[in-house]
């Protein structure tokens, strides 16, 4: 039996400037239980604007987000986003912004202690808790923009190109810490990248998108077992095929 739908986009339309700005149109694309669904696509083709509609930040001109069942109007406390530019607030040192959600979604003080520990631990960050984010590195900040969202346990993550603004090697440490996250609890993840490689890596299918109005060109399987590390990926026989397949798919779109 195919896995349950959590998310389901269905015909979403959203414009801007009074229409003048056609984001994307009738686009369609579901997220299965407990996978990581990969989203490539050109710069500007509204990927971050999706990922918005998906977490309730914004409405749609037409069409619906419905997740579990219920159509999307608001952030639901479930549901967690990393954003692209970090989103810390500079004035809360690192603990401060970790426990943030926990305590505006009213957990006992015992209980944001307790899972603001946990992930600044899991992420690596252990010792920085008083850190202010201008003391950190951007990776560093970066793991403090992931701790904030996996402190909330959602069921759903949605990560806007997390490490787009990484070196190639803290990227590929936090690819692996997050293949170690998600193998020890498995979730619901949508992941916005411009990395066919880290789309392979994490991704359990891939979309590709095209220019805007963005729509779904084409969805791929990534059929690499897990649990997986971003060099067995790479290692991986069915790697270089998927990889030329997302190139040839986003060249295509720029000489159309
Ligand atoms: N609040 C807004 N008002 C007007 N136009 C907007 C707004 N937000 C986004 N846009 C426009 O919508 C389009 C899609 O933007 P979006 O940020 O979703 O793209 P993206 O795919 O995430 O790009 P990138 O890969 O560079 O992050 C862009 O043309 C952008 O200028
Ligand atoms: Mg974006």
């Amino acid at each position: 039996m195919a896995a349950a739908e959590r998310v389901v986009v269905d015909r979403a339309t959203k414009v801007y400037n009074a229409g003048a700005l056609n984001v994307f149109s009738e686009l369609r694309m579901s997220v299965h239980d407990r996978e990581t669904l990969c989203v490539l696509g050109p710069s500007g083709c509204g990927k971050t604007t999706l990922l918005r509609a998906m977490h309730g930040l914004i409405g749609l001109d037409e069409g619906r987000i419905v997740i579990d069942g219920l159509e999307v109007k608001r952030p639901r406390r479930d549901v967690a986003m990393v954003f692209q530019h970090f989103g810390l607030m500079p004035w809360k040192r690192v603990r401060e912004n970790v426990a943030y959600g926990l305590e505006l979604a009213g957990f006992s003080r015992a209980d944001v202690d307790q899972r603001a520990r946990k992930y600044i631990d899991l992420v690596g960050l252990s010792g920085f808790e008083r850190a202010f984010p201008h003391e950190l590195s951007g990776g560093m900040q970066q793991r403090v923009g992931l701790a904030r969202a996996l402190a909330m346990e959602p069921d759903i993550l949605l990560m806007d190109e997390p490490f787009g603004s990484l070196d190639a090697q803290t990227r590929e440490i936090l690819q692996d810490e997050l293949l170690r996250i998600y193998q020890q609890h498995p979730r619901t993840m949508v992941f916005i990248t411009h990395s066919i490689e880290e789309a392979i890596a994490l991704g359990d299918r891939i979309v590709v998108l095209t220019a805007r109005p963005a729509r779904v060109r084409e969805t791929l399987t990534v059929d690499i077992p897990r649990p997986r590390t971003v060099a067995g990926v790479i290692a991986h026989p069915r790697f270089l095929e998927l990889r030329d397949r997302c190139w040839h798919l986003l060249r295509e779109r720029t000489t159309a």
